[in-house]
């Protein structure tokens, strides 16, 4: 059985794009293969490739598209198109600040090599680009390692939305700590909470999982207060769009009303997350752009209308879990525990923080 840890979520191949279309999942495990960067900033608005990491690793590869299809003759020309595609490309999505870290990347790249003959910028942004993704699978499985010593033998491990390989281009933030926590040889069973209205949770965490043979079992989000009470929840563990300098968390919608649930029942709420998910020009999290989708996504699913036609709708796609609610961030540098200021930027300052 295909390892879903090894499905490759998005690669390079030969001057195109190779993503799967996550909207498909788990009906259908169907790869699209993208020649154009517009291809690509569509795929990240409709959530064809989606997870903040994903994202990054995808805007990353639509530059090198935009630079290697392009009939630019001289690399003034080319810097131009390339600043074109990333207004396109940043203009997808606002909450996952990977997104814009990858474009800033490709775009310094670029620049650094602006003196170079066209043939070697081309070379050079998608060397970047491919880097990017290679970095990012080799910081998930350091993370899953500082992330597993946390997780006790036989933990009964809360997840909202997917931050898996399919959110990162592969292995994973919250569910690369659980795999590195199996690997370890612990013993875990995952609830999975469906996360409306796109459900990422019921879809990709649930299939993602359920490849491996890790146990699952599926809940819709407003099951997990109940399951708390009860007991049988020891850990919640999510990813992350975007971190403030003070350590607020901006995540899937209901991720706050977890952690609030979590402090309710003392439970631990940790939040795994890459450094590049990290915004240190943000104070605090209000300072985050929360995305808005359209209303169909929560009255219509798949084409059958869920509420009367005309109703209002309010469709937030993240909120913000306040510092004082996350017991800790696992990152590849180490885990961060509060005060979340001075942790966090030693942490982006390059410094280990192995106090786990
Ligand atoms: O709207 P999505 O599916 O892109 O939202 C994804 C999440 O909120 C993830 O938890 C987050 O990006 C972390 S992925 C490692």
């Amino acid at each position: 059985m295909v390892k879903a840890s090894n499905v490759k979520t998005i690669e390079w191949a030969d001057g195109k794009v190779r993503l799967i279309d996550q909207t498909l999942l788990p009906a259908e495990l169907k790869v699209l293969e993208c020649t154009d960067y517009r291809e690509i900033a569509e795929a990240i608005k409709v959530l064809r490739v989606r997870g903040a990491p994903a994202i990054g690793a995808a805007a990353g590869f639509g530059l090198a598209l935009c630079a290697v299809h392009s009939r630019a003759e001289t690399p003034t020309a080319l810097l131009a198109e390339l600043e074109q595609a990333r207004a396109v490309l940043a203009a997808t999505r606002p909450t996952a600040v990977n997104l814009f870290w990858a474009l800033d990347r490709l775009m310094a790249c670029a620049r650094q090599h602006g003196e170079d003959s066209v043939e070697e910028l081309k070379e050079a942004l998608v060397a970047e680009a491919q880097a990017i993704a290679a970095a990012d699978v080799a910081a998930n499985r350091r993370m899953g390692q500082y992330g597993a010593a946390l997780i006790p033998d036989g933990a009964r491990i809360l997840t909202h939305c997917n931050a898996g390989a399919l959110a990162t281009a592969g292995y994973g933030t919250a569910l690369g700590v659980i795999r590195a926590a199996v690997e370890a040889g612990k013993r875990v069973h995952v609830y999975a909470d469906e996360t409306r209205p796109l459900l990422q949770g019921a879809r990709l965490t649930a299939w993602e999982l359920q490849q491996e043979h890790i146990p699952v079992t599926v809940i819709t989000d407003n099951m997990a207060a109940h399951l708390m009470q009860q007991g049988r929840v020891d850990v919640v563990i999510v990813g992350a769009d975007r971190i403030a300098a003070n350590g607020d968390v901006a995540n899937k919608i209901g991720t706050y009303g977890l952690a609030v649930l979590a402090h309710h029942h003392g439970l631990p709420f940790y939040v795994a997350a890459p450094v590049s998910t990290l915004d240190l020009s943000r104070a605090c999290g209000e300072e985050i752009p929360i995305e808005e989708r359209s209303p169909e996504e929560v009255v219509c699913f798949r084409g059958l209308r869920t509420a009367p036609e005309g109703v209002e709708v309010y469709n937030p796609a993240f909120d913000v879990t306040p510092h004082e609610l996350v017991t800790a961030i696992i990152t590849e540098r180490g885990v961060v525990r509060p005060p979340y200021v001075e942790g966090l930027r030693a942490i982006v300052r390059g410094k280990e923080d192995k106090t786990g």
